[in-house]
Parts: C-alpha cells; structure tokens; sequence
C-alpha cells in the first residue's frame, strides 16, 4: 500500500495536478486540516474549507478542477470547526470521526462491522466511503456520503425512499451562502397514492413534478432529448428513487438546492468558459407553485391571468379571483348529481392533481375505471395509467377537489385526464 499523504497549501489546491493522488486513508492514519484526500481520477477532493465569508471549517467534498471549488458534500454542517485542529480519522471498527482539538467528535458515522481493514476513500463519483480494504463491491460499503446529500445530486446518486427500511435520501438546502446548516428547503420523493418527486419548504408542498408516468412526470416538460444527462424513475419492491447519469463524461452536471432564490436548479459544465451554466431550474415558472390556482384551478402560463378554471367549472369567489385572490379555486358550472348519474370529460396534456386524494387501483381498461369513479360520489376525476409498481396497467382515481393542475401545449407533455361534470355538460347522459 505505502500511503504517503499529498499535502498542498490551501492556495494550491486548484493547481495541484503534479503528483499521484491519494484517495484513501485506513486506520493508522488521518486526514487534517491543511490536507486533502483527492478521487483517482482526481474528478473530486474531500478537504477542509470555509464556505463564503466564515472563518468555519466544514469537512466536504468539491470538484477538485473547478477554479470555484464548488461543493457538493459537507459532513459537519451543524457542527463548525471554529480553528484548524480538525481531523478525521477512521477508528478500527469502521466508525468515521471528525475530532477537534484531538478529544471533542463534531461529526461521526454511526456504522460500525467487524471487517478486517476498514478504510475510507474517496471515488472517482464523489462518493465517500467506508469499506473493507479488500472488498470494493458497492453493496458491501459500510457507509457511504451518497446515502447522507447535503444539497446537491450527483451522477449515480439515488434521491428516494428505501421501502424495506423506510430511509429516505433527500437534499437539503444550505441556510445560505456562507452557511451549509440546513435550510427549510428540500427535495424528495413523495409516495402517497402514486410516485412524484417534490420540492418542499419545511413540511408545505412547494413544486411537485406530477406522477411518474413511466418515461417522464406527468408536470414537467419533457427533456429526455437533452445531450447532457439521462434519468429515470425507479419503483419497485424495495426502493422508489430518481437518479440521473451523464451522456458525456466530460459534460459534468449536477442538481443544486438554493434556499435563498427557493428554487433547484440543475447546472452543467461549460468547458470552454470553466463554469457552470445552468441548464434548467424549477420551479420554471409560478404555474410549477404548488396549489397556486385553487381547487379546480388550471393553471396555464400562456394566459392571462395564468390561473384558469377547468372546462365546466367557474371561480367560486369571483370578486375575489377578479383581484388575483385564486385561493378559493373553482366549482362546477352546473352542480352534480351523483343518483341520478353524472358525466366525464377528458382534459388534455395536464399535470396530474395532487396525490394526496389519490387511489390507484387495478383495472384493465379505461371504461373498467370509469364504472369504478362514477360509483363513488366523491370521486372527481380518473385516468388510467400504464406504470405502476409491478408493471400492471392502472386506474388512478381523484376524491375531493382537484388542486395542482397545470395546462401544457405539447402532446409529448402531460396527461390526459377524465373529469366528473354535470351529465348535461356532456351530452352522453348518465354512465350510472
Ligand atoms: C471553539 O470551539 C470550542 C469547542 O469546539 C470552544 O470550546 C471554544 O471556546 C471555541 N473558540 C472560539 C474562539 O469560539
Ligand atoms: C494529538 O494527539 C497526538 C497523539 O495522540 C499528539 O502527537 C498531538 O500532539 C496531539 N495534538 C494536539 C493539538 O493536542
Ligand atoms: C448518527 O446518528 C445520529 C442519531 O441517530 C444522527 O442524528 C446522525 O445524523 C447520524 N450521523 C450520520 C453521519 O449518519
Ligand atoms: C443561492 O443563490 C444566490 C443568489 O443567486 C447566490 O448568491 C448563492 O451563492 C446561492 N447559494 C448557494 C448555497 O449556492
Ligand atoms: C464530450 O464532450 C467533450 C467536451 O465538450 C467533447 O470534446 C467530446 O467530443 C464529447 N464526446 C462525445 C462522445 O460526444
Ligand atoms: C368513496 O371513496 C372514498 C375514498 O376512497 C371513501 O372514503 C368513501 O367511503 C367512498 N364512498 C363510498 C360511498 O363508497
């Protein structure tokens, strides 16, 4: 092995490509302030930096080519160092500790097993880990930084729930700038009654992509044809997650969290400048707010106002609507009768509505679901849907009003959904 330490200044670091580099420390050896562990294909660094104008030390991971030193992982966010005494070490048992003033733990893993070697490495993804010096096999880490984001998504990174465990991977935002405590910013999965993934202040829904519709999110424009990054939505028995991948190795990308603008935004690397261009964020326009036009409310950023009533429906204060109060959303041009019989009508190319009042059940075909709504007078609105977990085709049924919709144009974007009116707005009669 023969590990040496690569030991640069501070200053240096963004000029340090001469020597061989280290990316891994084991037991009878630590990492302080003034050194940095680098990724053997030197993509990564892990070191000690003061973010911003504070005088803190933070223990991260940064591009270790980019002049900016743009981080993307911190252990001690809310534990600053306040001196250059910081040292991380690898205790035998596999526990990762970052000590200062050799006694005091501001940061620590809490995985421990009885393997042979343990050490800590940095890999070329900017994933941290801690693994058995023999054993690189992923499923084998003892711990990884990957399963712990700060604010930001990398490549090969999985934002979503473990189902068997429960444990949640989600990025949280810095509170600001010069501060990597947690933000009230957030961003995950949400798996009531189908998948989305959302953006959430504190506990309120934000911006939510709409369902996973199998290839793409039934509320966010279609990017697949992108020549940065491929994604995909994985849901199945164990685990329900987002992840992404790059077209081309050397076209770096990642998803940031920003509490201060509220709004996460995907950057890709422009090598001609050496920066980062951002590439898209959301949410993309007041139309991704979630809830922002009322229950029934079709929100469609190419009229004026952008907040719309759904076809047959009307604002139900509208004095209030007509002073861009749209909280009291809409109500049916002509009112329901569920005895004797009720009508639905297609919507077409359109967010889905929020989950929370979402059931999915199993149905063959599109008639088949609509039997299943019209029976139940609470039910708003279906559609059935070709993904699910386990591949079956679906009826996904809305009980209550109907929030969250927004109107796209594309044919590629969007769903199509069915919505419960008065049988006299339809012109078919009863279905009962
Ligand atoms: C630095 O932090 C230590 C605890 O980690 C504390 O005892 C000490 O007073 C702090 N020093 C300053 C200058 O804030
Ligand atoms: C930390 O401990 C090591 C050995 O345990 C010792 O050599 C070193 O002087 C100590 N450093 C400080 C700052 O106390
Ligand atoms: C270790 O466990 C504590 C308490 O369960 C938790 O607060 C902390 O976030 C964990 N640390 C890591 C690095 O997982
Ligand atoms: C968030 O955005 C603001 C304003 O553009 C910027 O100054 C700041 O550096 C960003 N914060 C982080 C943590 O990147
Ligand atoms: C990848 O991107 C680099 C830098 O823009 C470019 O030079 C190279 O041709 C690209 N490779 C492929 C396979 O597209
Ligand atoms: C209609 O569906 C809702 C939601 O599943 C349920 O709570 C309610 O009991 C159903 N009503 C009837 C009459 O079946």
């Amino acid at each position: 092995m023969g590990f040496y330490f690569y030991i640069v200044c501070c200053f240096l670091i963004f000029f340090s490509k001469v020597s061989t580099a280290i990316d891994t420390i084991s037991v009878s050896e630590s990492l302080t302030d003034s050194m940095t562990l680098v990724s053997n294909d030197e993509s990564f660094a892990l070191g000690f930096f003061s973010p911003g104008t504070s005088n803190n030390r933070y223990l991260g991971i940064w591009y270790h080519n980019d002049p900016m030193q743009t981080v993307v992982w911190v252990a001690n966010r809310v534990n600053p160092i306040n001196d250059s005494t910081g040292m991380l070490k690898i205790e035998s048992s596999g526990r990762v500790v970052l000590q200062v003033q050799n006694t005091t733990a501001v940061w620590s893993t809490n995985t421990t097993a009885s393997v042979q070697n343990p050490v800590l490495q940095l890999l070329d993804s900017g994933n941290l880990v801690v693994r058995d010096e023999k054993d690189s096999n992923p499923e084998h880490y003892l711990w990884q930084s990957f399963d712990y984001p700060s604010d930001t998504m990398l490549p090969g990174m999985k934002i979503g729930i473990d189902l068997r465990t429960g444990f949640q991977r989600r990025l949280t935002a810095w509170k600001s700038w010069d501060d990597p405590s947690p933000g009230d910013l957030t961003y995950g999965v949400e798996l009531e009654g189908g998948p989305e993934m959302g953006l959430w202040k504190g506990l309120r829904k934000y911006a939510m992509s709409g369902l996973w519709l199998g290839d793409r999110f039934s509320g966010i424009r279609d990017v697949r044809s992108n020549s940065i990054y491929d994604y995909n939505f994985v849901w199945n028995k164990k685990e329900a997650y987002y992840i992404f991948s790059l077209k081309n190795k050397s076209v770096l990308s990642r998803v940031v969290l920003n509490q201060t603008e509220s709004v996460r935004k995907r950057y890709a690397w422009n090598p001609e400048n050496q920066a980062w261009d951002m590439f898209s964020k959301r949410p993309s326009d007041d139309c991704d707010i979630y809830g922002l036009c009322g229950p029934n409310g079709n929100c469609d950023y190419n009229k004026l106002p952008i907040c719309q009533c759904l076809r047959a429906f009307s604002p139900k204060w509208p004095e209030k609507w007509k002073s861009s109060d749209y909280s009291g959303g809409c109500i049916h041009n002509k009112p329901l009768n569920c005895q004797t019989g009720d009508g639905f009508i297609p919507i077409m190319r359109v967010k889905s509505p929020d989950i929370t009042n979402l059931q999915v059940n199993k149905a063959t075909n599109l008639k088949e679901c609509e039997a299943e709504c019209s029976k139940n007078c609470s039910c708003m609105a279906y559609t059935n849907l070709d993904f699910t977990r386990g591949g079956d085709s679906s009826c996904a049924m809305w009980y209550g009003g109907l929030v969250d919709i927004k109107q796209f144009q594309s044919d590629s974007d969007g769903m199509k959904l069915f919505i419960r009116v008065s049988a006299s707005e339809t012109g078919t009669g009863s279905l009962s």
